[in-house]
């Protein structure tokens, strides 16, 4: 049984999560826009994690006999000044989303609530790649400058990304 605290910070977090996969999907239309497919890919792809995330908390609060209750998402940017810009955004984004979660798992600690605690240790994992991944690509951006084969060739890249389903779903799935 979950907490009605703990169960209503979890509901946050699906809305943060699904907010966050909102805002992937237009990054991902932004740079549709501009030309960089592969771009364009890894934002989709990225979009369809955060879904997962969502879907991981949806599920766990149903496991646990909580109620998932589903709140308006708001708004999302719909321009950027450049894919560097877009992925300087997506880095303090998840800096963001690294300290929701952070405070998910205090409020668990401090209701003595060891599941979610557990649950949440994905969570805080997943994190340090998704802020590590958005570094490394600012980092590529930064050296590349204005060069445009260098962007040609980090869009190549990007577009070799796939979508793998979250550990936790395909787990449950089995
Ligand atoms: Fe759901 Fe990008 O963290």
């Amino acid at each position: 049984m979950l907490s009605k605290k703990v169960e209503k910070a979890i509901n946050a977090q699906i809305n943060a999560e699904l907010w966050s996969a909102y805002l992937y999907l237009s990054m991902s239309a932004y740079c549709q826009d501009k030309g960089y497919s592969g771009i364009a890919n890894w934002f989709a792809v990225q979009f369809k994690e955060e879904q997962d995330h969502a879907m991981i908390f949806f599920n766990y609060v149903v496991s646990r006999g909580g109620r998932v209750t589903l709140a308006p998402i708001d708004v999302v940017p719909t321009e950027w000044k450049s894919a560097l810009d877009a992925f300087e955004e997506t880095l303090k984004h998840e800096q963001k989303v690294t300290s929701l979660i952070n405070d998910l798992y205090a409020l668990a600690t401090k209701e003595n609530d060891y599941a979610t605690q557990s649950m949440l240790k994905w969570f805080i994992d997943e994190q340090v790649e998704e802020e590590e991944n958005a570094q490394d690509i600012i980092n590529n951006l930064k050296m590349i400058k204005d060069n445009g084969y260098g962007l040609y060739m980090l869009d190549k890249e990007l577009a070799a990304r796939v979508y793998v389903q979250a550990a936790p779903l395909a787990t449950a799935a089995q």
